[in-house]
């Protein structure tokens, strides 16, 4: 278990930084007042005060009196908040966690003189309510220290340690995949619109439903096709709209699309 006494800085206290912090504060990890969060438009913390948490915009004091270093801020400001930081960092004593989309851990290396224990983390957005899928993977960690910080994770959901040369394809899965699930149940709303219902109930019907076949998995460890077997009555309206589905590519758009996007990060991040 990590020690809830440890001090974290979360340097990027965005939407992501901000979910991060109340993520652990909820599961009693770490208590607000050993939580650092820096940004440079304070203002926008206001409503974070009463909980207690540090806030500053001053990078380099927050790295100062923590160990975990949470790293937060958008791809084309990393640069700038690490020459920063740098004075202030010490090996023996700090873990820098990035949650930066498309950057590696060798190219936070190159920005730095010294060698850090360095976690790349991906989570999804719907961290925001715990509910992440993180795949996380690390370089000079040791199994301890990535134990800790997966810590973190988990308490925002599911985690998946991998290695690095699969973050970009983890990404398009677990980050983009949230927009292809949705885009789903958007579809089978409109689907039901058509069929009958009013759109907050078809939207009720399908978000739930989606929800049910994942937990459907998630529970009973069983495979989909053991699910899927179940609803298809023989000759029977499940199969074949099923059938029709897949006559219109529905498994093989998936597949193209996961395939394409994975395609498209790999000519913009490195
Ligand atoms: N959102 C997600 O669910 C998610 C999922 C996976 C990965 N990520 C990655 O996580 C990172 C943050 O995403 P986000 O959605 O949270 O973005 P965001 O809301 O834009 O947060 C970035 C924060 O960094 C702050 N910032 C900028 N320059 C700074 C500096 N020099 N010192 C301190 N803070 C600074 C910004 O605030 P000020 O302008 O006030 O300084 C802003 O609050 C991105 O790299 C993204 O790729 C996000």
């Amino acid at each position: 278990m990590m020690d809830t006494q440890k001090k974290i800085a979360i340097i990027g206290a965005g939407n992501l930084g901000v979910a991060i912090a109340k993520g652990m504060v909820a599961n009693d990890m770490v208590q607000p007042k050993n939580i650092y969060l820096t940004r440079r438009h304070l203002e926008k913390l206001d409503s974070l005060k009463p909980e207690g948490f540090q806030i500053t915009s001053d990078n380099k004091k927050a790295v100062e009196g923590c160990e975990y270093i949470i790293l937060c801020v958008q791809p084309k400001q990393l640069p700038a908040v690490l020459k920063e930081i740098e004075p202030a960092l010490d090996a023996e004593s700090h873990i820098f966690i990035s949650t930066i989309t498309g950057i590696s851990i060798s190219t936070i290396e190159e920005h730095l003189d010294i060698t850090l224990p360095i976690v790349r983390a991906m989570p999804n957005t719907a961290i925001a309510i715990s509910e992440s899928m993180t795949c996380m993977c690390a370089s000079n960690a040791s199994e301890d220290q990535l134990k800790e910080v997966q810590q973190i994770f988990k308490a925002l959901g599911e985690t998946l340690i991998i290695d690095e040369n699969l973050m970009k394809a983890a990404t398009v899965l677990a980050a983009s995949g949230i927009a292809f699930f949705l885009r789903y149940i958007r579809a089978a709303t409109q689907g039901g619109i058509q069929l009958g219902f009013h759109a907050e109930e078809a939207q009720k019907i399908a978000m739930q439903t989606a929800r049910g076949a994942a937990s459907l998995l998630v529970e009973e460890h069983n495979h989909p096709e053991t699910e899927i077997d179940k609803v298809t009555t023989p000759q029977g309206c499940t199969i074949a709209g099923l059938n029709e589905m897949e006559h219109q590519g529905l498994s093989s758009a998936l597949i193209k699309g996961i395939l394409t996007s994975f395609e498209k990060i790999n000519t913009i991040t490195k």
